[in-house]
């Protein structure tokens, strides 16, 4: 079986075109106008990792467009005992689930799902693979600072190896033709990571990163991701962290993004996270019209 329609697994396989009517759309949406377009549907939330932001937003996104929703956390759901991915969702699938939102640790879970199951799944995070929801919020937060993706150049720092995030936002970044350039050092983005799409660049000079560019995107550069590496913060803080002074490399109207969790004095300093080129809580803000997109497209009243 194939997945349903209106399942959103990830950015790799989606056309421009489609990202882009997905983006159109969620600027029609406001989280204060509540509108009926999934009236009486249950949106299941499946939630087999932390999260704050993205578990809030879909819920949030959901409940003002009208469904009923019902999470399941790892803890304290029949996961803990042991029950597979497939029976979890033959069984929501049979209490009268009508959209399953899945993160999953291991990559490919939400596509497993999806070739099971007949109804949308929207991957809400797998892995080391995708976060395709996140892809589009931060597209959508670039729109509403650059107008439009003509000519932008955004620069990715910090760990990419480890980001669901950053890859699902080079395929989306490309598809769009924008310019992406990966920096940090080699345990964090590997030379093999500008192969990821058409347009990606490595650089392990955070000047060179910085110079014309007009997003830069920063991601948690994550501990407890890095046992057994041989990565040293302090030195990761001196060659990396974005500072106000660094900051001024780029482009004078650059904007500073990051899908959060943020650690202050690590990725960044609390001066750049605080200050006026900040994105960060307008991403987290824009992360429930986006999803009431992606759930209209789901059910398929994305008209
Ligand atoms: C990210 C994730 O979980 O992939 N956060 C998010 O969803 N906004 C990034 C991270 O955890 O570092």
């Amino acid at each position: 079986m194939s997945a349903a329609r209106g399942s959103l697994l990830g950015i790799e396989h989606l056309e421009a075109a489609e990202i882009l009517k997905i983006l159109k759309f969620a600027r029609r949406m406001n989280p204060d106008k509540p509108r009926p377009l999934l009236k009486g549907k249950r949106v299941v939330l499946l939630f087999y990792e932390a999260s704050t932001r993205t578990r809030s937003s879909f819920e949030l996104a959901a409940k003002v467009l009208g469904a009923h929703t019902v999470l399941i956390q790892a803890a304290g759901s029949s996961i803990e005992k042991g029950e597979s991915l497939l029976d979890t969702g033959y069984t929501l699938r049979a209490v009268g689930a009508d959209v399953i939102v899945i993160r999953h640790p291991s990559a490919g879970a939400p596509h497993v799902m999806a070739r099971h199951i007949d109804i949308p799944v929207i991957n809400a995070g797998d892995g080391l693979h995708e976060h395709p929801s996140q892809a589009l919020l931060d597209a959508y937060t670039i729109l509403r600072s650059k107008k439009s993706f003509k000519g932008l150049q955004v620069a990715i720092i910090g760990d990419i190896f480890h980001s669901r995030v950053a890859r699902s936002a080079c395929h989306l970044l490309s598809k769009v033709g924008v310019k992406v350039i990966l920096c940090g050092p080699p345990e964090l983005v590997p030379e093999i990571a500008s192969t990821l799409a058409p347009g990606v660049r490595v650089t392990r000079h955070v000047e060179d990163a910085l110079r014309g560019t007009d997003v830069v995107m920063l991601l948690r550069v994550q501990k407890e991701r890095l046992a057994g590496q041989k990565i040293n913060l302090p030195d990761y803080i001196a060659r990396y962290q974005m500072t106000a002074a660094r900051l001024k490399t780029a482009k004078r109207d650059a904007i500073v993004m990051h899908p959060g969790p943020i650690i202050r004095g690590l990725e960044l300093t609390s001066e750049v996270a605080d200050g006026v080129q900040a994105r960060i809580l307008e991403e987290v803000r824009n992360g429930v019209p986006t999803r009431m997109a992606i759930l209209a497209r789901a059910v398929g009243k994305m008209r």
